[in-house]
């Protein structure tokens, strides 16, 4: 039996409930090591994980790590919410009864770490002092090396923030065992894979991979999935899928912070990033604070304020250059620490590359070995799959971020002027649609129509509706949801605005219609505008557009025709998508009756149109 005591007394951890909680899973994954680390242990970490060739040195301070080739993407259909309420069964959340999933998870976990060490992982999500701490501490235990580190770059890592609580029982139990990857069954009828978050419990049981999105449980299960949860049972928050973001007008001072939700892969690191104010030229100034999870709440002066809980990025590679990224390029520079996930890699060179990193791949192929590890000389002359996988992904911290906000540690959170939504729709939707009213901005978020992406496995391309881009996050059903937005956001006296945004129309050739990546300024200074009553926007059934003239498009690369549909409603398009919704909201059970009077204010003011 391994010794637990003496691992949490050597690192000091006192929390009493803390230490049973490990103690009891040590017990059943059977571990012959237990760890207790922190911040300050990366170096040493990444050392043993080189020594181990767990990673392999991608340049200075830079490292590359492959996950198994079966395992490189969230699972939904894996995925699973446990509660002990059949109310809290949504249509997405995969509802289980707790204890069933916790019987099996026990089950499949037992012993399952033998021969391994068991890290224990103190972690934050939060910024010290913020007024949602109590909902932000967590313990991962993981058996993976890589794991440890990659949640020291995405979380705040220490002892002290399980030591300090006020209630030793307030943080999430979060357990991670790697299990054997060969022999899963991953995507078979025998699949062995199962990723809980037991939410009225407050502890997440993940077993059978090692990718970030299903292991980083700090991230995706505590900071969306759980803290989803907590917000509604507290009444306190909301927990999303939203990139948040400051910009500053430097000729008149004001400022205005945007947070958003897309599907996963659909842009949100990417405009969270790098937005281009010199293109503008330079009277703005764009500043960092998250990229993926957002909590919002309402403060003492009623307006919605919102902190990023992360202390990292976990971006997509590819497509990100010199044009596209370059601050992502910044943040992953030599010393950055950065850790590449199943990109292409050359072992002789400790060269990383992408699909998109440049136009072209490397002309010398000599060493380049394609994300899997094969060797591409080796590789059939008509094998044109890419050298990286499509979901392959970089891990750094917010402080590599050079234009990371001053302020994005403040514990008070930042005030938030607009809320948007958006995702890959290739046709009907516009570059930006404003909407004032509470209800139909809540009922846009829960109508997000867009296709999936390869950042879940095996739905890439497919439509489909994932309200406030939390399909693959949400705790609870989607009514109650949709109230408790109207609760959390309708207490706010001083409320943000709502918008639409598309970067992603396409033309019947496939290109994009508009330029995107850093153009995408341009849509949210006309949007923060339009809040100040600076512009007046053309009013449609579906929102304000801005006129082509209230667009700042100076220097933007656009034809006539692209640009003439990018900023108009396609009225017959529109009306046949109302049917859709209509379907797609029924399924839900206890939509509030404000989201179905603003779902028929729509369609009214579409048919009054046609
Ligand atoms: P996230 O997963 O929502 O954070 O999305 P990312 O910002 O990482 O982007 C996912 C993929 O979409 C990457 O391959 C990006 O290059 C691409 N992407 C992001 N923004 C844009 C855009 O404005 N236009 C186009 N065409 N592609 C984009
Ligand atoms: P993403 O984050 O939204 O940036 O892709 C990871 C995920 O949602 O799987
Ligand atoms: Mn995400
Ligand atoms: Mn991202």
């Amino acid at each position: 039996m391994v010794d637990v005591n003496t691992a949490l007394d050597e690192a000091g951890l006192t929390n009493p409930r803390v230490r049973e909680y490990v103690a009891h899973w040590a017990a059943i994954t059977q571990p012959d090591r237990v760890e207790v680390v922190g911040a300050e242990d990366d170096a040493r970490l990444i050392q043993e994980a080189l020594d181990a060739g767990e990673l392999l040195p991608a340049g200075e301070g830079r490292y590359y790590s492959r996950s198994y080739y079966k395992d490189t993407a969230r699972s939904e259909e894996r995925t699973v919410v446990a509660t002990s309420k059949e109310d809290d069964k949504g249509v997405y959340n995969n509802w289980k009864p707790a204890a069933e999933m916790t019987e099996l998870l026990t089950e499949r976990m037992r012993g399952a770490s033998a021969g391994k060490t068991m890290y224990v992982i103190p972690y934050l999500m939060a910024p010290p002092g913020s007024p949602l701490e109590a909902y932000a501490a967590g313990v991962e235990l993981t058996d993976s090396r890589p794991v440890v580190l990659h949640m020291i770059r995405m979380s705040r890592v220490g002892a002290s923030y399980v030591d300090n609580l006020e209630d030793p029982d307030s943080f999430v139990r979060a357990v991670h065992v790697t299990g054997d990857l060969e022999n899963l069954g991953q995507g078979t009828p025998e699949d062995q894979r199962y990723f809980a978050t037991v939410a009225d419990e407050r502890t997440i049981l993940h077993y059978g991979s090692s990718y970030g999105g299903n292991a980083l449980l700090g991230k995706i299960a505590h900071g969306l999935r759980q803290a989803c949860y907590d917000g509604r049972a507290s009444g306190a928050f909301l927990a999303e899928q939203f990139m948040l973001l400051g910009i500053t007008d430097k000729e008149t001072g004001k400022r205005w912070h945007i947070c958003g939700g897309f599907p996963s892969a659909s842009g949100k690191t990417n405009l969270a990033m790098t937005l281009a104010p010199e293109a503008l030229g330079d009277r703005y100034h764009v500043e960092f604070y998250g990229d993926d999870i957002a909590w919002l709440w309402v403060g003492d002066d009623g307006r919605v304020y919102g902190m990023n809980p992360e202390n990292g990025v976990f971006g997509v590679a590819k497509d990100t250059n010199e044009k596209t990224n370059p601050t992502a390029l910044d943040s992953i520079g030599e010393g950055s620490g950065v850790i590449f996930t199943n990109v292409a890699y050359n072992p002789d060179t400790h060269e990383v590359w992408w699909e998109g990193m440049t136009k072209n791949p490397p002309e010398d192929v000599t060493g380049w070995q394609d994300w899997k590890g094969d060797l591409i000389s080796e590789r059939a002359a008509d094998d044109t799959s890419p050298w990286a996988h499509p979901n392959s992904r970089f891990t750094t911290t917010l402080a590599n971020v050079p234009n990371v906000a001053g302020d994005f540690e403040a514990p008070a959170g930042v005030p938030i002027d607009a809320i948007i939504f958006g995702g890959r729709t290739s046709d009907r939707e516009p570059l930006v649609r404003a909407i004032t009213d509470l209800a139909e901005g809540v009922y846009d978020g829960l109508t997000l129509g867009a296709e999936a992406t390869f950042a879940a496995e095996g739905v890439d391309g497919q439509l489909r509706y994932d309200p406030m881009s939390m399909r693959p996050f949400m705790a609870y059903g989607e009514g109650d949801y949709a109230a408790h937005w109207m609760k959390i956001i309708g207490a706010a006296t001083d409320r943000p605005i709502f918008a639409h945004v598309n970067w992603f129309q396409r033309g019947d050739d496939g290109h994009f219609r508009w330029p995107g990546y850093r153009e995408n300024l341009r849509a949210l200074l006309w949007l923060a505008r339009f809040k100040d009553g600076e512009v007046t926007g053309r009013q449609t059934p579906v929102g304000v557009l801005p006129t082509e003239e209230e667009l700042e498009l100076d220097g933007v690369d656009i034809t006539r025709e692209d640009l003439d549909i990018i900023l108009t409603i396609d009225n017959e398009r529109w009306r046949q998508e109302m049917g859709f919704r209509e379907a797609h909201l029924k399924g839900f059970d206890r939509v509030p009756e404000e989201i179905w009077e603003a779902h028929r204010r729509v369609s009214a003011a579409l048919d009054a149109e046609a």
